[in-house]
């Protein structure tokens, strides 16, 4: 495996170059995405008053879902390693008019602790599986947090669980430029938490007592026009910048080969319907 050096610049890279679509597509997310983090948001039960952190936060929708829950005494934070994604979640959420709700620019691994802690709570949606230094970043999360302080986070599962996920890679490949390396075996990517016993170990190592890892099987719901799901799910991963640099015909291409593919997930009048598979983690800071 490459050292974390290369890793985590490998990190920044992707995620800054996908943050683009991320931010264009970033109602759609939170809509289709919110399936993905429920059972965390459901376990966590931020109760008003509390201080919760988001782990990278993409564009803030799950973060104001949080300062919602936190109420007019309580603030949300959330913290991402990609400017661009923040300045989308800025945009969106703007400070004038959601006072609990704070964005951060910063790389989990690499901080001491985020910028307001302590928390009462730490919530995190797909994001864990993509740290390079998977203990370094979930110790800052741990130092973050106060003594007894939670912790709710998804992630994917493995390939088998979630069949749609590469599909959209595998069907825009072919009609556009060059695409970042894709991860191999345990190198952080959408299913490198695949291992149960390796995100406990994960978890433990950072400093976090009680840790649990439950598996729940959910259902992306999208709608029923195949160029658009296509170009929404091309745009938020690894084909999502050689995509937006491609000539238009390459770009229809993409989304024709991508839709092809999505095909055994559409359901005629319900529209997309993507099988999802992941990992609800939770865990305690020693009281
Ligand atoms: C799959 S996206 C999920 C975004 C959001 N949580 C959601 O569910 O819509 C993963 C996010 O984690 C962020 N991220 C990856 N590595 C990070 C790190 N080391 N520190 C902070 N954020 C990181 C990325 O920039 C990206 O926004």
């Amino acid at each position: 495996m490459p050292g974390t050096g290369t890793l985590r610049a490998r990190n920044h890279a992707f995620w800054t170059q996908a943050a683009p679509g991320w931010s264009r597509h970033a109602d759609r997310q939170d809509e289709a995405g919110r399936p993905l983090g429920a059972a965390a948001m459901d376990w966590l039960r931020p109760k008003p008053g509390e201080r919760i952190l988001d782990v990278g936060c993409g564009c803030g929708g799950t973060t104001a879902e949080l300062a919602a829950a936190a109420g007019p005494g309580g603030e949300a934070v959330g913290v991402d390693l990609a400017e661009p994604m923040v300045a989308a979640a800025r945009r969106r959420f703007p400070r004038e008019r959601h006072p609990g709700l704070r964005f951060v620019t910063a790389d989990i691994e690499t901080a001491e602790t985020v910028t307001g802690a302590p928390f009462d709570a730490a919530f995190s949606r797909m994001a864990l599986m993509s740290l390079a230094d998977p203990v370094a970043g979930c110790t800052t999360i741990r130092r973050s947090l106060r003594r007894g302080g939670r912790l709710a986070a998804t992630v994917f599962r493995d390939g088998g669980a979630n069949p749609w996920l590469p599909a959209a890679t595998l069907g825009a490949a072919p009609h556009v430029g060059p695409l970042p390396p894709l991860p191999m075996g345990d190198e952080p990517g959408p299913f490198a938490f695949a291992d149960p016993g390796r995100v406990k170990r994960i978890l433990t190592a950072a400093g976090f007592d009680a840790v649990t890892v439950q598996p729940y099987d959910v259902t992306m719901d999208a709608p029923d026009e195949g160029e658009v799901v296509a170009e929404w799910l091309i745009e938020m991963g690894p084909a999502g910048a050689a995509y937006r640099a491609s000539a238009p015909q390459g770009r229809a291409a993409a989304r024709a080969g991508a839709a092809r593919l999505f095909e055994r997930f559409r359901e005629p009048g319900a529209g997309y319907r993507f099988p999802a598979g992941v990992w609800l983690i939770t865990a305690a800071t020693p009281s």
